[in-house]
């Protein structure tokens, strides 16, 4: 609520495009998300309204019909105003309902399902800042901190020796006993388990993400007008959509400017900055016109868990890039942060892993190769919420600007299509 303050009641009702959802829509599912949930678990309990159902389910099958997404702008009702007092009404009864667990059998269960529904509201949260930044981007009256500034240069690739590593998360290697326990750790999404054995040859991964300067050495070198660099789908892309660009970028009197919530820039005085809104198909472009590639999501994980070079020292792997303590503003931009914008590289030195790889968590969610897949043993903690989407989709890695600090950690798996580019996404490049 905190995020939607500044708009105004007509910014809560538009879609501006099909990929994104109105910010009323976001308000009233979350709550129809905890709605659920009071459905199955709260004897007793009366539904609030039978057409909110309708209305706010995004895509659950098991939960009834639904209004289609590209329709979710279409409509004037409900109300921001009732879909407020439904959000009030929910909230109010998640509370009763919290303060008597303690007297059910089963309360242990319904914990686990309450941490997943907030789960889902800051995954919320964050595509809320996406949908937002596509309907008025510098328009919208964002509370911005100032940014911080880089403190050295980050360049070049760090060498990452191969052998068997453990992919996904594993709560007795993750969040040992032993060591201080961050929060973020006790939860895991069913997608990032179960842990299992991988082989990596040895790898080289860049420092720091790509930056805004060393994409547009792509785009002047003619990257978006040479076939050569490209996917047949991302050719079709740049073809069909007319990418010149990254999203939010336009050109004035011959020069690149970049708009975001703060205004419009100039590239020329962000090219130190990691680059965004681009898709997995012009990372993948950018990466081969660099004699790179980009990482699988594998090595990523190694380079940001790994604290030893070459070695596993106690059998444990980290929870971050700088250790097990839950992200802090030190070590990287994340929603509380406040900044509404990524941070130039070697802003938060203090985040970097041993092996010198900075900005992994936090700024831009990065893209790999891996196809979002289960792992071999997968098994669904919750129908139809990350089991149905195992088809076409791309994996990314790390956190962005608008992820809250308490949800990330270097086992989290995010995707998204790899066409799509309104997220808060970059890449760094691997060999
Ligand atoms: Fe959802």
């Amino acid at each position: 609520m905190e995020i939607v303050a500044p708009l105004e009641i007509e910014d809560y009702v538009i879609q501006t495009a099909e990929f994104m959802s109105p910010p009323r829509w976001h308000i009233g599912h979350t709550s129809w998300f905890f709605e659920t949930v009071l459905q199955k678990l709260q004897p007793g309990y009366r539904t609030y309204r039978e057409d909110f159902l309708f209305f706010f389910n995004s895509y659950y099958e098991g939960f009834g019909p639904r209004i289609e997404r590209p329709k979710r702008g279409t409509r004037s009702r409900p109300t921001v105003a009732e879909t407020r007092k439904y959000r009030g009404h929910i909230d109010e009864q998640m509370m009763r309902f919290i303060e008597q667990l303690s007297s059910r059998d089963d309360a242990g269960e319904i914990q686990r399902i309450i941490r997943l529904g907030l789960e889902h509201e800051m995954q919320h949260q964050e595509l809320l800042v996406y949908d937002i930044k596509h309907l008025l981007c510098d328009q919208f009256d964002a509370p911005i901190k100032p940014a911080p500034k880089s403190v050295g240069s980050v360049s070049g690739m760090v060498e990452i020796e191969g052998g068997l590593f453990e992919l996904g998360y594993n709560h007795t290697v993750q969040s040992p006993k032993s060591k201080v326990q961050s929060p973020n750790n006790k939860f895991a999404w069913d997608n990032e388990k179960p842990a299992h054995k991988v082989w990596l040859e040895d790898f080289s991964i860049d420092r720091a993400p790509v930056s805004v300067g060393d994409y547009l050495d792509f785009m002047n070198a003619g990257g978006y007008k040479d076939f050569r660099w490209w996917h047949s789908a991302g050719w079709e892309k740049v073809n069909t959509e007319h990418w010149q660009a990254p999203l939010y970028w336009e050109e004035h009197d011959g020069e690149w400017m970049i708009r975001d919530f703060g205004g419009l820039h100039r590239a020329t005085d962000k090219v130190n900055e990691p680059i965004s809104h681009v898709s997995f198909l012009e990372a993948s472009a950018y990466a081969k016109w660099a004699g790179k590639r980009l990482p699988t999501e594998a090595e990523w994980e190694k380079a940001a868990t790994v604290s030893v070079p070459g070695a596993i020292a106690d059998g444990s792997l980290d929870d971050f890039p700088w250790g097990h303590s839950t992200p802090d503003k030190s070590k990287a931009n994340l929603f509380e942060n406040g900044l509404w914008a990524i941070a130039p590289i070697g802003a938060f030195p203090a985040g970097q892993t041993a092996n010198g790889c900075q900005q992994m968590i936090g700024d831009v969610w990065e893209w790999t190769t891996s196809d979002y897949v289960p792992y071999p043993g997968f098994q669904s903690d919750f129908d139809e919420y990350n089991d149905k989407w195992f088809v076409g989709q791309k994996v990314l890695r790390g956190g962005s600007f608008a992820t809250p600090q308490i949800h990330i950690r270097s086992t989290y798996r995010n995707f998204f299509y790899p066409h799509e580019r309104w997220m808060i996404a970059g890449f760094r490049c691997a060999k």
